[in-house]
């Protein structure tokens, strides 16, 4: 077994699809078979078209959802089995931080008030302390110490979302799993964000999951890619590796829709056609067969299993490219 902060394991999540009647249908398999290992330190982006799973990722992880099957070691510990209480302790060290932190926080709390809550809830620090660390985060994210009197109606809308930031960081996670933090933000606005994750990783020595559905944020932010179709992470290695010679079908049409401006793309290629199909109704085969020019009758027959290439990249598929 390999000793990464964070090792998924065949992990599935399925949601039950109901009829109008309520009688269950099918399975919509949001996760099928998920592995992936994450290192100390390490930022590690999630990247694929919308509804491929990433989300649900995330939050199954996290423990919002609980999963159907698989197994998520974290920190020593097994907690995809744990109970939910069991799983409390352990999961402060693994914070999941939704696109706008800033908005669950509390219209009625001062910001002060909203930052001390998880301190109250989740550790037995005396009323100094408290209020130490309070300060120190909200430093942290660059806000003065005036805010911790204001409501969140008072501050702007990056304010709110720094003071989110705070609150997630408040019991020194050391897994932070970032669901689209730059999404809906001006390029410029979108620098900032940016940047200020890469100070507080820094200073709280944090290892970043980063999904993103925007490959050039991605690229430029994160040392390792997992690309997911349908559920499945179909290729995952270093992110200078897979861009510059993308080994699935699917990365490879991925990168081909993303704008290059200056330069030739690497890739010289095909653009992906059609819509996913519904993760209710997988492929049999290998899942991206319907929509990969170079399918043949084995990809349509057989599920590709993860095949580790030259640079140690993992790829899910029967001919990759390289
Ligand atoms: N709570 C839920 N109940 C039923 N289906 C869900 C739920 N959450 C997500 N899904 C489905 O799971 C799939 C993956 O969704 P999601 O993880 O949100 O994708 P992404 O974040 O990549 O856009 C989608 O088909 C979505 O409709
Ligand atoms: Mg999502």
């Amino acid at each position: 077994m390999s000793a990464g902060l964070l090792d998924i394991a065949g992990l599935n999540r399925h949601f039950p699809i109901r009829n109008v009647w309520g009688r269950r249908t099918g399975w919509l398999r949001a996760l099928d078979g998920v592995s992936l290992s994450i290192a100390r330190g390490e930022i590690l982006g999630i990247v694929g078209e919308s509804g491929c799973g990433k989300s649900t990722l995330g939050k199954t992880v996290a423990g919002i959802h609980p999963p159907t099957s698989g197994s998520v070691h974290f920190e020593g510990h097994e907690i995809a089995t744990l109970s939910p209480s069991a799983g409390r302790a352990v999961r402060r060290n693994l914070q999941y931080c939704y696109q706008d932190p800033g908005a669950s926080l509390d219209p009625r709390w001062k910001i002060g008030r909203s930052l001390e809550e998880p301190l109250i809830v989740h550790t037995d620090m005396g009323g100094a302390e408290r209020r130490a660390r309070v300060l120190e985060t909200l430093r942290a994210v660059n806000l003065p110490e005036r805010h911790l009197e204001l409501y969140p109606h008072e501050i702007s809308g990056g304010q709110q979302r720094r003071v989110g930031l705070a609150r997630i960081l408040m019991l020194r996670p050391s897994l932070v799993i970032l669901d689209e933090p730059t999404s809906g933000l001006d390029v410029s606005v979108q620098a900032v964000v940016l940047n200020l994750l890469l100070e507080l990783r820094e200073k709280f020595d944090l290892t970043y999951v980063f999904i993103s559905h925007d490959l050039s944020v991605v690229r430029l932010f994160s040392q390792r890619i997992a690309v997911m179709y349908l559920g499945r992470v179909v290729e995952i290695g270093a992110t200078e590796a897979v861009f510059a010679a993308p080994a699935h079908a699917y990365t490879q049409s991925l990168l081909a829709a993303v704008p290059i401006i200056g330069g030739r793309r690497v890739v010289d290629n095909f653009v992906l056609e059609g819509e996913p199909p519904s993760a209710g109704n997988v492929p049999a085969g290998c899942r991206f067969a319907p929509r990969c020019p170079r399918a043949d009758g084995r990809c349509r027959a057989e599920d590709p299993p993860a095949t580790m290439m030259d640079d140690g990249r993992l790829v899910n598929c029967h001919h990759p490219a390289g």
